[in-house]
């Protein structure tokens, strides 16, 4: 039976939209819910585009109680009964509890090569480091922010000149590339890293 994907968002879901039209043929998953943590995040529509059942928690009227919001999210997800959840631009700090629920079944995108960058502004802290490379990681989500098991990296070169909204432009088209590719073993149950491009 296909393993069954929630993917969380915040915003634009370029990301959700990459990994759901992937999910179709021979793949070993197809998705369950798209879910976001506010009505107006534009990643909602698309997937109600897209045939998919969308939902979402307003952590607003949750605000000094992460758990309670997080509890409404459980509670959500848990109707829809992923197998596997994905975050895909999902812009919330989640606490050590409901990662426990479901470490081991939840992965996330990070816009940088970890452990390089945790955190936000991962584009223009490279390009003020001076660093040749840039990219981003497909990771097993564990409670330490932008921590836990790598399952994948794709590398871009950083170019002569580049602002921060050009690199995030040259890392989002490698990330459309790299989510599937992991989500494609991950729900297969192999857990070996990918990397884009490969090694030699
Ligand atoms: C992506 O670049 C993703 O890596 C990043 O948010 C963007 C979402 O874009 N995630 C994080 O920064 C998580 N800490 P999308 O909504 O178009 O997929």
């Amino acid at each position: 039976m296909a393993k069954r994907v929630a993917i969380l968002l915040s915003g634009g879901g370029s990301n959700m939209v990459a990994l759901a039209r992937s999910m179709e043929g021979d793949h070993p998953a197809r998705p369950c819910l798209v879910m976001a943590n506010s009505a107006q995040a534009g990643g909602l529509k698309r997937a109600a585009d897209m045939g998919i059942e969308t939902d979402f928690v307003d952590h607003r009227p949750f605000e000094g109680d992460r758990a309670a919001f997080e509890d409404a999210l459980h509670a959500r997800l848990m109707r829809a009964a992923p197998d596997i959840v994905c975050l895909a631009g999902f812009m919330r700090v989640l606490t050590e509890g409901f990662v426990a629920r479901w470490q081991g079944r939840m992965i996330n995108i990070h816009p940088s090569l970890l452990p390089k960058y945790r955190g936000l502004n991962t584009h223009a802290r490279a390009l003020e480091a001076g660093d040749g490379e840039a990219g981003c990681t497909v990771h097993e989500v564990t409670p330490a922010l932008d921590d836990g098991p790598i399952l994948g990296q794709a590398r871009v070169p950083v170019l002569q000149g580049d602002t921060p909204q050009d690199l995030a432009a040259r890392v989002l088209a490698a990330e459309h590339a790299l989510y599937p590719a992991v989500l494609r073993r991950f729900a297969a149950g192999d857990r070996r890293p990918v990397w884009m491009p490969e090694a030699d």
